[in-house]
């Protein structure tokens, strides 16, 4: 694995980035109780970039939920650097599959928001220079007074991570960011987010439906199971670093693609009662 952050307290300790154990969390009363993560258990380290791949409905989002601190578990822990989550903390950014910036705000107030709200911490020039550095790696540059209404959907998104970005974050946690965009603007965002990320060394869990995406950003991949969902299993990626548009061509990513497919699919005929 490739050089941690220095400021990354847990690399001492070995404490992972984030750990999920045993985590339990149903939803309604009664009848019409739905059980959905039924024990799940794994690990993201430090510097690791982490997806999670799985049915529909099986709880993907309800685990970054947990781990941003939005909801709590019926059982098991969940913990960021060795402590329990407990609530929303700036140490996560969160990134979600709709456009989650400020339409009155432009790009660069945008990113800088984050930073703004912890004004106490960050003077002015460096909270310039957090957000020109993240304007750059996002390929914003010339875009800084546009308003979000002006600028294309994979644009807003890369706002959107610029801006998770730019808080300094313990963890990224993003929730299929790339979901509504079109497949070359996906594919372009995934390369962006690879070199972004292999830049900056984030520890990262990414939420994702697209086996592609998942083989293309991480370097492993937690398989879930349907509900009541457990963990299906856990790869690593085997396809060297740093990855490229020919390395999805590569015969490891091919091999893995076609595993996690058939994975894919036999989880999806289960859930649809056995149609292809
Ligand atoms: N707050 C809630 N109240 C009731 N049910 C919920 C709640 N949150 C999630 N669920 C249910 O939990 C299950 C898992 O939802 P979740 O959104 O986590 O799935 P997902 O794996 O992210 O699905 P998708 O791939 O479609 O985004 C679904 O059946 C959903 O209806
Ligand atoms: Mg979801």
């Amino acid at each position: 694995m490739s050089e941690h952050r220095l400021d990354d307290g847990a690399i001492a300790t070995g404490v992972p980035k984030i750990h999920f154990d045993d985590v339990r969390i149903g939803f309604g009363k009664g009848a019409k109780r739905k059980e959905v993560l039924d024990g799940v258990s794994f690990d993201v380290r430090s510097g690791e970039f982490v997806s999670v791949l799985g049915p529909s409905g099986c709880g993907k989002s309800t685990l970054l939920t947990l781990a941003a601190g939005f909801a709590k578990a019926d059982a098991g822990s969940v913990e960021i650097d060795g402590s329990p989550v407990v609530g929303p903390h700036h140490d996560r950014g969160v990134v979600f599959q709709q456009y989650a910036i400020f339409p009155w705000l432009t790009v660069r107030k945008n990113i800088a928001f984050g930073l703004t709200l912890r004004a106490n911490r960050h003077n002015k020039a460096d909270i310039n220079a957090a957000t020109d550095r993240y304007i750059d790696l996002m390929g914003l540059r010339g875009f800084e007074d546009a308003l979000p209404k002006t600028l294309s959907g994979g644009m807003r998104q890369r706002v959107a991570i610029a801006r998770a970005y730019a808080t300094n974050p313990s963890v990224l946690l993003m929730d299929e960011p790339f979901a509504a965009l079109d497949a070359q603007t996906r594919e372009f965002m995934q390369e962006l987010l690879h070199e972004a990320n292999l830049e900056e060394q984030r520890s990262a869990m990414f939420i994702t439906h697209s086996v592609e995406e998942a083989i293309f950003l991480s370097s492993r991949i937690v398989v879930l199971s349907n509900r009541p969902t457990r963990v299906h299993e856990i790869l690593d990626v085997p396809v060297p670093m740093p990855r490229t548009a020919e390395s999805r061509t590569s015969p490891e990513f091919i091999e893995l693609r076609r595993h996690l497919e058939e994975v894919m699919r036999s989880m999806s005929s289960f859930t649809h009662g056995g149609t292809p």
